[in-house]
């Protein structure tokens, strides 16, 4: 059973434009919620330390992220920009005119190549981009309605799970839902299969989901990607403190921490921690935690899976996504998966 809210949300609704809506999810909106900053508690209190990767992507964040893509040693966001470049057509002819869904949609740089394939087939143009970064979200909305004369646009400013509990159904076409850029690697196994049960309850028969997954390969490669030589990749790991120190008045101090990102070959992840070079004590005022780092203690700042395209197939299977067709790139470092709920 889909569970609906109970409570209207979104409050401040603001419609700015007759294309363009912008919806605000807040936790207390949802009747099973936890509080505000709970996972931060949560993840700080056990050992080793973890933090969640959604806490990187305030506006600096998302403004280093998009940095990221444009480093030489990152090769994940290009790589799928080469595959949706030749094969976003397919795809549109494969699912015919339908909405599109995206989740972490950050800058929806990479979704322009769909929406021009959509809108070469004379199709109307919907998406609804979803994100917890609202100032990246607010700015590539803004600048896709100048681009897209006819295109309707709601923004949803709000968690995966946030949004999947509360997405309408679909009214016309069939919807897309949209997952790019190999975030689907920065949840962990048993996060992973959440998100698919709730993917899954929340999609029709004959939705599609587009899968955008990076592939394991020579481990120097993957170093090298979240090791950059100008060190951007540190910032944006960092960044979290600073993020966290705003936005529930902390006191982490930056310099006593460094960044580091390694492979782990057994669970076929990039691991990135922050490495506290200097024993602190740090308090969170606002979500009343109070922890102390001891010299050489690392906070786990974020995992990010490789994947073999033959599991992932089976694995969709199993949450009744059924993969119809697979795109990757000449070195095959990249995937991309088209299935039908
Ligand atoms: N899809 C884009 C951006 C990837 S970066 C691309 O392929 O380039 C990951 C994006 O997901 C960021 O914009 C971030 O703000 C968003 N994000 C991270 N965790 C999230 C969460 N739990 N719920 C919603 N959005 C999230
Ligand atoms: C958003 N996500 C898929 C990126 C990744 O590669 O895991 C985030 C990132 N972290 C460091 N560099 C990029």
């Amino acid at each position: 059973m889909r569970s609906t809210p109970t409570v209207s949300l979104g409050e401040p609704f603001e419609i700015t434009d007759n294309r363009i809506q912008t919806l605000y999810l807040q936790s207390s909106c949802f009747p099973q919620a936890v509080p505000e900053g709970h996972d931060v508690v949560e993840g700080l209190e056990q050992y080793p330390k973890v933090l969640p990767p959604k806490y990187f992507y305030d506006d600096r964040g998302s403004q280093l992220f998009e940095q990221i893509c444009e480093l030489p040693e990152y090769y994940p966001t290009r790589t799928e920009a080469w595959i949706l470049h030749h094969y976003a057509p397919e795809i549109a002819q494969l699912t015919g005119s339908c909405e599109l869904i995206e989740l972490g949609s950050g800058s929806s740089t990479k979704t322009r190549l769909l929406l021009n394939a959509y809108q070469s087939y004379g199709y109307p143009l919907s998406y609804q981009p979803i994100d917890v970064s609202a100032g990246m979200l607010r700015e590539s909305a803004t600048q896709l309605l100048i681009d897209y004369p006819t295109l309707k646009v709601k923004a949803v400013v709000g968690t995966y799970e946030q949004a999947l509990i509360s997405l309408p159904r679909a009214t016309i076409s069939p919807r897309m839902l949209l997952f790019l850029g190999s975030t689907l690697g920065n949840l962990t196994p048993l996060q992973c299969d959440q998100f698919f049960t709730q993917v899954t309850t929340a999609l029709d028969a004959g939705d599609y989901v587009l899968l955008g997954i990076d592939l394991q390969k020579d481990r120097a490669i993957l170093e090298a990607a979240y090791n950059d030589s100008q060190g951007v990749t540190a910032d944006f790991n960092l960044n979290m403190l600073r993020h966290l120190n705003y936005r529930y008045g902390g006191n982490f101090n930056l310099e006593f921490f460094h960044h580091q990102a390694i492979y782990n070959p057994v669970d076929c992840q990039i691991e990135m921690y922050l490495h506290c070079h200097q024993a602190q004590s740090v308090e969170l005022k606002t979500i009343n935690l109070n922890i102390t780092l001891a010299q050489g203690e690392g906070i786990r700042t974020e995992i990010s899976r490789k994947f073999n395209l033959q599991q992932m197939q089976q694995y969709l299977q199993t949450h009744g996504l059924s993969p119809l067709q697979i795109w990757t790139d000449p070195k095959q470092w990249f995937g991309v998966i088209l299935c039908r709920r």
